[in-house]
């Protein structure tokens, strides 16, 4: 309800912008990427494919398909500035942190850099997409006193990360699952990430200073954070059989369950459906079961207790883990997919911009005389 001010605490409900990228039907349970539905783009879409529909409004064809793999190859190598400076910080450095860090770092480098036309942010965005996939995998491997692994131009964008990560191939089975993640996470209405890189965008700043802001907030553990801590919970349950005492004992404590509930969504989250497939296959593959079977009796008794619904974060955090994934890396892994959706709401905010400056509801003193220093007691 709103104030008689008309505060909507957390902007619930309100609409900020139009869109033609991302349909979210909250009651259905439904999400569709410029009109085409997620089940389908996740079966039979790659990641490739769905940044150049979002982007473009169409899905590609087979020759500008082949162009467009071509140009994030390319953009693919470190900037050797960056790369540097991956080596300067502290090993312990949370990843997100390395990303912000890195990102803006590369925006003062960018050749575009204070370019704003809509062409200048097509040719930032692509290298955009190349480079968080590549500083987050090249800071894994320098946190390990490794070199980075060189990108591999003939592997597509989700093989191509696996390896550099892990520094070996991946087998194709894994390929699949994680492209299948990545056009999952790729894009999500006015969530908190979003809206930011639209706010900053909105002062016509620049394109790497709006998704260095998105990514402080998708690192918070009530956005993208959650994951990670989705991980650690099933850890901290240990075996299936303890799910159900482990929620009794969180809820009765008041524990924030992560990878729980959502915003919008009420009857279920679409992406969850398909990660929980996703996420069995790899666990069972990898001889990593236990975790999805812990995850799968967390599911029942949170759903049972408090009839919350397991969000994108949920399902996603097993199948990350059984790929191999460094835990403190799941966050950056959303960032490395969510950066399609961001430049896109970024070249969408400028294609029709007005500065999105909204106002509060001022509930602090009433005005009061000044006194000087000497007077106060
Ligand atoms: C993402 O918005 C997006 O699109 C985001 C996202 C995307 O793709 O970009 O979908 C990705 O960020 C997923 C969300 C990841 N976060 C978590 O999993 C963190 C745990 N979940 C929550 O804290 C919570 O559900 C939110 C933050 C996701 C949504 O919060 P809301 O809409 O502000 O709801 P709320 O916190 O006000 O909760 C309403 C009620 C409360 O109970 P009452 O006070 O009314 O009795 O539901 C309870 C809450 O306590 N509740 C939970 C809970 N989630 C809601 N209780 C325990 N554990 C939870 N996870």
């Amino acid at each position: 309800m709103p104030t008689e001010a008309g505060l909507i605490k957390g902007l619930e409900g309100v609409v900020a912008a139009t869109t033609r990228l991302c349909h979210l039907d909250g009651v259905q349970g439904r999400l569709a990427y410029q009109g085409h539905d997620i089940d389908d783009l996740a079966r039979r879409a790659s990641f490739e494919e769905v940044v150049w529909l979002l982007w473009h409004g169409e899905l590609p064809r087979a020759a500008a398909l082949e162009g467009f793999r071509k140009e994030l190859a390319a953009a693919r190598p470190p900037e050797p500035l960056v790369l540097k400076a991956l080596k300067l910080l502290p090993r312990e450095m949370h990843p997100m942190r390395v990303l912000q860090t890195t990102i803006a770092l590369l925006g003062a480098l960018d050749s575009d850099a204070e370019d704003n036309s809509a062409e200048a942010n097509r040719r930032k965005a692509v290298r955009l997409v190349a480079q968080m996939a590549t500083i987050t995998a090249a800071f894994h491997r320098v946190r390990q006193g490794k070199r980075p692994a060189p990108p591999r131009p003939e592997l597509g964008h989700a093989a191509n990360f696996l390896y550099m990560v892990a520094g070996k191939k991946p087998k194709a089975v894994q390929v699949r699952a994680f492209d299948a993640a990545l056009v999952l996470y790729a894009e999500h209405e006015m969530n908190a990430s979003t809206f930011t890189t639209r706010v900053i965008a909105s002062t016509l700043s620049d394109m790497h200073s709006a998704v260095a802001g998105g990514l402080g907030a998708l690192k918070g553990p009530l956005h993208g954070g959650a994951g990670e801590a989705v991980m650690r919970t099933l850890q901290e349950i240990g075996s299936a059989d303890q799910a159900e005492a482990f929620t009794k004992k969180a809820l009765a404590e008041k524990r924030r369950l992560m990878g729980f509930g959502h915003r919008v969504y009420k009857a279920g989250d679409p992406r969850a459906r398909i990660l929980r497939e996703l996420a069995e296959k790899a666990c069972r593959q990898s001889g990593e079961g236990r975790w999805f079977d812990i995850a799968v009796r967390l599911h029942e008794a949170v759903n049972r207790e408090k009839g919350l619904i397991p969000n994108v974060d949920f399902y996603s955090a097993p199948l990350f883990y059984a790929l191999g994934i460094p835990v403190d890396l799941f966050v950056p892994v959303i960032a490395v997919s969510r950066i399609a959706g961001w430049t896109a709401h970024v070249l969408e905010q400028h294609a029709d911009n007005r500065l999105i400056r909204p106002r509060a509801e001022y509930v602090g003193p009433a005005h009061r005389p000044f006194r000087p220093l000497a007077e106060r007691d």
